[in-house]
């Protein structure tokens, strides 16, 4: 029998994308699917498991009889042979930015880059190159990559629920794993409204929001010359007419925008400090999608915290918050949902 998400078919993607983000995808059994739900595999990881259970309490976790899949290596792990003691901290999960893999390696794995590249090349077929993440630095948030395997390359194009963004790891910031949430925060706006995008990159967000929604006006900041120029080709790629998109700082160029529907806030690390700023061109009743890295067990404190900066102003606020990923053991990132 094997643990795994019984789930209804229309949620499937959705679920399976942020299982597979979290490592959690059992690949030695098939997902399997009946009429109305599909089954997914789940390894034994009882803590990952536990954060997935508090994220999405409806889901029901069932024990199952499932084939087997076929014996081609499912996990890059499977095609490595290297000593125990290197095997035990190879890293369970990954992020794909179109064809390129990029992979955290502990220290003491670097020396190994090109074989676990070249194993993770030999085991996922739609991988060209694979990137070494040597952590994210500096105001435009890039990722300083290493190569290790295939097409010595950072640009490529992702795909993410049928829009295309072309990326280049080298020269901007992008996050897979924020799919799902951009999804959301989709679903939460009504149009027609004006749309500020504080800090857009290369546009997830604005782009996907203007496609759902023609009849918003969006407005995509971004500092980052390099993430402006990518920006206007998705803008154009996806054919979407309603984004306009500023190269330079958003605490300068805010000003200049109209009141805003909706504010969204991509910066985890910094973006409370901008948020008075947001706050005064928010209309009455308008919404902000503020991203923020918080210890798990001082979430609530936070949203306190905030809810009584925003009192001072003399705004009344209600803030709903929902954790979007794990970022470390102990702190997740969060989106705060601001209505004032
Ligand atoms: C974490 S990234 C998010 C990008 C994008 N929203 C996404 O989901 O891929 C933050 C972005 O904010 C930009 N940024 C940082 N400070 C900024 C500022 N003061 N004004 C405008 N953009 C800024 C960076 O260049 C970077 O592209």
């Amino acid at each position: 029998m094997v643990k795994c998400v019984k789930v209804d078919k229309r949620d499937a993607e959705m679920l399976l994308r942020e299982i597979k983000v979290c490592g959690l995808l059992d690949c030695k059994h098939r997902i399997e699917r009946d009429e109305n739900f599909v089954y997914i595999p789940l390894k034994d990881a009882p803590e990952e498991l536990t954060v997935l259970h508090q994220k999405h309490g409806e889901i029901e976790f069932v024990e199952r009889n499932m084939t087997r899949s076929a014996e081609r290596p499912r996990h890059y792990s499977e095609s490595l042979s290297l000593p125990q003691e290197i095997m035990k901290q190879l890293p369970s999960s990954f992020d794909i930015v179109g064809d390129i893999a990029i992979i955290k390696l502990p220290e003491k794995l670097k020396k190994h880059a090109k074989e676990i590249g070249d194993a993770m090349l030999r085991t996922y077929s739609s991988v060209k190159t694979v990137l070494v993440d040597e952590g994210v630095d500096g105001d435009y948030r890039i990722r300083k990559v290493s190569y290790a395997a295939g097409e010595e390359k950072t640009r490529t194009l992702h795909i993410e629920y049928g829009l295309r963004f072309e990326v280049d790891l080298a020269k901007v910031y992008f996050s897979p794993r924020l799919a799902n949430d951009r999804q959301r925060i989709c679903s939460e706006i009504v149009s027609p409204c004006v749309v500020i995008d504080m800090f857009a990159g290369v546009g997830p967000f604005s782009v996907a929001i203007a496609k759902k929604h023609p009849e918003a006006r969006v407005y995509a900041i971004d500092i980052n010359p390099d993430a402006h120029v990518l920006l206007l080709k998705n803008i154009v790629r996806n054919r979407v007419k309603n984004v306009e998109a500023i190269c330079g700082d958003a605490v300068v160029e805010i000003q200049k925008l109209p009141d805003a529907d909706y504010i969204v806030m991509n910066l985890p690390h910094t973006a409370e400090k901008f948020l008075f700023l947001a706050l005064k061109k928010l209309k009455r009743n308008g919404k902000i999608f503020l991203y923020t890295i918080c210890k798990r067990d001082e979430i609530r404190t936070k949203v306190e915290e905030i809810k009584n900066k925003i009192a001072e102003t003399g705004r009344k606020s209600m803030v709903e918050f929902h954790e979007v990923h794990t970022y470390s053991p102990t702190s997740s990132v969060f989106c705060l949902i601001i209505c004032t």
